[in-house]
């Protein structure tokens, strides 16, 4: 339970957010002339997300996905916790990793299209391992790091076909996804792992799906893991590091002042299954990322104007789909708070953002205090996917981001200036 109010100020973890919001548009109006939208994080809550994970599997080796949230500042932070490592997915994530203090060893690289420049760069800086999805990208590895006289570390990720319950877009280990390799994939993996003096295998890995709630297909993806390691193991002669269970645990997003949060993930029922697994032979490793970030962020914007309509009413804020597309991807739900309650009233909101297209909304339908305009709103749960699914689109900046800890609030992203919106094209 993050979010209470106190009288009709939103108090988020503890923390009064009018008196925190007051003081950053303050700060962002005198130094930046800035009054626009802007991502709120939680020190607390990321480090009490963490330390979920260490408590729970302490064991395991643990990745943070940093798709899920990048800031430098956050990765930073996370450096601190040595159980924690880094899921990567681009270069840019690797380089991303390498500037917040991580080693390439503590980065799992994950990603169906890696390019020769990105396989390079991750054999330089000699990442913990390649989690492989195709022959083709298995033959890729192995020719850059014949080329350069190395030995690339390489886990295979397979797709192991067990349905999950989450929208379309985020299932990821059922047949016909583009992730992962299928039965016959893996025996012409193992085929080329045999023969190759360049490649080295460490690992099995699945990834079903992300916003996943049922513990049982994780249960259902080790097995499958389990079968493979011990057949692998004694056809290739080689002793398998770990399995992985890639991320997906899925939050609540529903959860605000309901009290205890209920329908996440049993993140501790689930390890407290596993221990209770006996004879697991391999370390089993995980790669959340919206179970850490999700909580632990929010999107501060403030209603522009208010249009009636005959039986709801159109709410027009300063954020829109730019600064979170979840919504108009997934049609996903956030939960919207007045920062300060300006009546009882209840009302029927759609909540939209500026943008020039009809799927740029963050709620319709939804029953919300009555809004005036000038009204600062937070849209929760932002944490994951939030900023990191930006765009420029329409011109817009991107929006500052501050981490929070109690009293101290540090800007840990200046607002994007509308001429560096441009100034690529300007040189090109
Ligand atoms: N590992 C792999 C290989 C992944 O592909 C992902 C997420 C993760 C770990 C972390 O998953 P998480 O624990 O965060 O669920 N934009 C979507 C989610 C895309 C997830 C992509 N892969 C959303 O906003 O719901």
């Amino acid at each position: 339970m993050f979010y209470t109010y106190q009288g009709d100020i939103l108090f988020w973890n503890g923390d009064n957010t009018s008196l925190l919001c007051d003081k950053i548009e303050k700060d962002l109006r005198l130094q930046y002339s800035y009054s626009g939208p802007y991502f709120l994080y939680n020190e607390n809550i990321l480090k009490a997300r963490l330390q979920m994970f260490v408590d729970n599997f302490p064991g395991s080796q643990l990745y943070y996905s940093v798709k899920s949230l990048s800031n430098i500042h956050i990765l930073k932070l996370i450096e601190g916790y040595k159980s924690f490592g880094l899921d990567v997915v681009s270069g840019g994530e690797i380089q991303r990793g390498l500037a917040s203090g991580f080693k390439g060893s503590r980065m799992v690289y994950a990603g169906v299209g890696k390019t020769e420049e990105e396989i390079k760069l991750g054999l330089r800086e000699n990442l913990k391992s390649f989690h492989v999805e195709s022959v083709s990208e298995i033959r890729q590895i192995e020719r850059i790091a014949k080329r350069e006289g190395l030995r690339a570390p390489i886990t295979l990720r397979l797709n192991p076909d067990i349905p999950v319950d989450t929208h379309k877009y985020i299932k990821t280990g059922v047949e016909g996804a583009k992730f992962g390799l299928n039965a016959g994939e893996l025996v012409e993996s193992v085929s080329i792992i045999k023969e190759s003096e360049n490649i080295s295998l460490v690992g099995l890995q699945v990834h079903l799906g992300s916003q996943l709630l049922d513990k049982e297909v994780y249960f259902k993806g080790l097995d499958f893991l389990t079968n493979v390691a011990h057949n692998l193991e004694s056809s290739l002669s080689t002793k398998i590091e770990y399995l992985s269970l890639g991320g997906g645990f899925g939050i609540d997003y529903n959860s605000t002042f309901t009290g205890d949060i209920n329908v996440e993930f049993p993140l501790s029922d689930f390890a407290a299954g596993l221990a209770g697994k006996k004879n697991q032979r391999w370390r089993i490793d995980f790669e959340p990322g919206r179970f850490i970030s999700a909580h632990s962020g929010l999107l501060v914007a403030h209603v522009l104007y208010i249009k009636p309509r005959n039986d709801f009413t159109i709410a027009i804020t300063d954020a829109g789909m730019s600064e979170l597309i979840r919504p108009a991807l997934y049609g996903a739900t956030h939960k919207i708070l007045s920062i300060v309650k300006s009546s009882d009233e209840m009302v029927d909101y759609d909540v939209v953002g500026p943008i020039c297209e009809s799927g740029d909304f963050f709620a319709r339908k939804m029953n919300l205090n009555k809004l005036r305009e000038g009204d600062k709103i937070a849209i929760a749960h932002a944490g994951a996917y939030g900023s990191v699914m930006s765009s420029n689109y329409n011109s817009r900046p991107y929006v500052p981001e501050f981490l929070v800890t109690g009293e101290s609030i540090r800007l840990i992203r200046r607002p994007q200036m509308p001429e560096n919106i441009y100034s690529l094209e300007l040189l090109a």
